[in-house]
């Protein structure tokens, strides 16, 4: 690590938060004024605070103390600087982006978020501005990073509720589905169902047809157990709506006009709204098929909120800290990726607009069915 010449940096979170989003704040913080000399300013509300230049202080003395917090002292947002709602209309801000990363002198801004977060930290560097950014989410779902922070405690919780839920529902000898997190990636519903012992787990990657499902619980029944648990992802669907899904998604990939473009965002809107209410509709198709009483526990924010866990806190602090260190040798237009022990900064591009999902012969996969578990297929 070598000090170089006073350089001036913005941090900012963006996307929905997450466990470990204030460590990875301060890990950047600390490492880049404490080591390197760099002055560091945080923006408000992501990159609309960047826009609207609201800013935060992140000296050190702003830094102590927030290691174990959760969510983000900056406040978050989903607003992208490609298309971001101005008075009632929709309009690219990056003119103003980059006026105020330059108002502040900066050498480089860094972004902490998910999938979309990397989408949009590219779309300005392709502005000229010097982005670097962190893997954050509790779905675990952004690519080229073995994992992101945020994921390691929203897996505790989401362990931990199925515990619970097995003792209420063996007592009431009833089926508990319980819903997880996920809407694009199944990782936060297969690693806690596994780790709670779930009877049945189902997740976006692999469509469930609920004759299959019903009928593990039935055989479950049939051995004298007469209860269920069943860990469902959000985005979690049957064959069938999978299909309706997918072809509606390719059909918004391949609209080349306006109107086709808004037609297919409209019949994918449409599926979205009605997919909402699924988790609910499968409680009671299971209690009808399998003559067993049914309730739903939908884990909802509860997984994304509170302290970080240990994991988090260290892979924060570490993805962190190494960030200061590559903009202290000028390394930007990356995001900095956890591979096994080391840190590695990876282009952009190769993890802007791609999505980590769970492979079909993931190891967790082969050993969830080896001890029993149905997948619904
Ligand atoms: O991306 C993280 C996540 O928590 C998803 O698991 C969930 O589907 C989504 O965010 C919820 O987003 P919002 O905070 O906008 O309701």
């Amino acid at each position: 690590m070598s000090k170089r010449a006073t350089k001036y940096i913005g941090i900012l979170t963006s996307g929905g938060d997450c466990p470990g989003l204030n460590a990875a704040i301060r890990g950047v913080g600390k490492a880049a004024q404490g080591v390197f000399g760099m002055r560091v300013i945080g923006f408000r509300d992501g990159f609309r605070g960047l826009m609207e230049n609201r800013t935060a202080p992140l000296e050190l003395e702003n830094l102590s103390g927030i290691l174990t917090v959760g969510g983000t002292i900056l406040g978050t947002s989903r607003d992208k600087p490609r298309r971001m709602l101005v008075g009632g209309k929709e309009i690219d801000v990056s003119e103003s982006i980059i006026a105020n990363y330059e108002k502040h002198h900066l050498d480089a801004l860094v972004c902490l978020g998910g999938g979309g977060t990397q989408k949009n930290a590219l779309y300005l560097k392709g502005k000229g501005l010097n982005v670097i950014t962190l893997p954050k989410t509790i779905d675990n779902d952004v690519a080229m990073t073995d994992v992101s922070f945020g994921y390691d405690t929203a897996l505790g919780i989401a362990t931990e509720a199925i515990d619970r839920l097995h003792s209420t529902a063996h007592s009431h000898y009833r089926i508990v589905v319980v819903e997880i997190m996920g809407h694009r990636a199944g990782w936060l519903a297969l690693g806690a169902g596994i780790a709670g012992g779930a009877d049945v787990i189902l997740i976006p990657e692999i469509p469930y047809d609920i004759e299959k499902v019903a009928e593990a619980i039935r055989q479950r029944s049939r051995t004298g157990k007469h209860f269920s648990v069943v860990a469902v992802a959000e985005g979690a669907m049957s064959v069938r709506d999978a299909a309706h899904f997918h072809a509606a998604d390719e059909a918004k990939q391949e609209a080349t006009t306006k109107v086709q473009r808004k037609k297919a965002k409209a019949v994918l809107a449409e599926f979205q709204a009605r997919h909402s209410g699924n988790t609910l509709r499968l409680t009671k198709q299971l209690e009808h098929l399998t003559g067993l009483e049914s309730r739903v526990t939908i884990l909802g924010y509860v997984q994304r909120g509170g302290s970080p866990s240990a994991v988090d806190r260290l892979l924060a602090t570490r993805l962190g800290t190494a960030c200061a260190d590559l903009i202290s040798e000028g390394t930007y237009g990356v995001m900095v990726a956890s591979r096994g022990e080391r840190t590695e900064p990876v282009p952009l591009e190769k993890v802007a607009g791609k999505r980590k999902t769970v492979p079909k012969d993931h190891p967790w996969i082969t050993s969830a069915r080896l001890v029993g578990t149905s997948l619904g297929d």
